[in-house]
């Protein structure tokens, strides 16, 4: 019966305050677990018989939140260049990244301070380096990236045309934006308006929601082990319904109806801007 009235009163309040500062502040603070380094919904290919990435089998337990990385950083080559992420999170998407696909330099910035001290005792390496800082006031110069990548966190902005204008302005010249993220039905009209009429060129636009969908259907057994063992009892309501959205959870159920959409753009500044 609690966890029924806990479930009713966590869908009344408005999903803004779950994924406040604050929230990110706390989980990170609670759960330091060097094994939990992404917090995104994941990403699976529809076709079973489409090539499986190559990963370390120290990652596999996060292949499908790596694999929204692998998705959205496909928009552009990263090898050689200075990459920034922006709401970086727990830091496995940047790490991965790095790893992986070269970049000269690779930089996360997220507004949680507890998560960027979190990265930066896990993750911190040559080229690789976290640092505190606003989406829509990146502390960082003028042109000082090739590409901006951002997964997942622009749904938490007050004010996504600042954002948008702030990855300009970091930005080089020629350089690629790389974004994808969730919005309510009701709101993607506004997200696509924001993006096509933000300062960058839109080069491409994808629905993967499908993908998503997937993607969250396979991961459900090792979430739920996961939050059985780690999880609080007060906090698996919430945590199974938004922060993991397994299969069956409000999110899954959002993605499966159509109430919510989750969107990939590859976008381009344009030379000598
Ligand atoms: C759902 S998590 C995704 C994290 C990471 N991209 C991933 O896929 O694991 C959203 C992240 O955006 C960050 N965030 C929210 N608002 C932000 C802002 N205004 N500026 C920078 N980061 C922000 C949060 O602190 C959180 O780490």
């Amino acid at each position: 019966m609690i966890q029924f009235i806990i479930r009713q009163l966590f869908r009344l309040l408005p999903l803004r305050l779950f994924i406040s500062k604050r929230y990110y502040e706390f989980i990170a603070r609670k759960f330091p677990d060097e094994f939990w380094t992404l917090m995104n919904f994941g990403y699976s290919e529809l076709d079973g018989d489409a090539a499986k990435l190559d990963l370390d089998p120290a990652l596999e337990s996060e292949r499908y939140g790596i694999q929204l990385y692998h998705h959205v950083a496909s928009g552009a080559d990263l090898k050689g260049r200075d990459v920034l992420e922006v709401g970086s999170g727990r830091g496995g998407g940047a790490a991965y990244i790095h790893r992986y696909l070269l970049p000269r330099t690779m930089t996360g910035v997220d507004l949680s301070a507890n998560a960027v001290a979190l990265c930066n005792a896990n993750h911190a390496h040559n080229g690789l380096s976290f640092r505190v800082g606003n989406a829509e006031a990146l502390p960082f110069e003028d042109a000082s990236f090739d590409v901006v990548i951002n997964v997942e966190s622009s749904h938490c902005y007050g004010s996504v045309e600042n954002f948008l204008s702030e990855v300009h302005r970091v930005l080089r010249p020629g350089g690629h934006f790389l974004f994808t993220d969730v919005r309510h039905y009701r709101t993607m009209d506004l997200l696509k308006e924001q993006l096509s009429s933000s300062p960058l060129q839109l080069l491409e636009q994808r629905d993967i929601t499908r993908n998503v969908i997937k993607a969250l259907e396979l991961e459900k057994p090792r979430k739920l082990a996961l939050i059985a063992k780690r999880v609080p009892r007060f906090m698996t309501t919430p945590v199974t319904d938004f922060t993991a959205a397994t299969e069956d959870s409000t999110v899954w159920r959002g993605l499966l109806t159509g109430k919510s959409q989750y969107l990939t753009a590859f976008m381009r500044k344009e030379n000598g801007t």
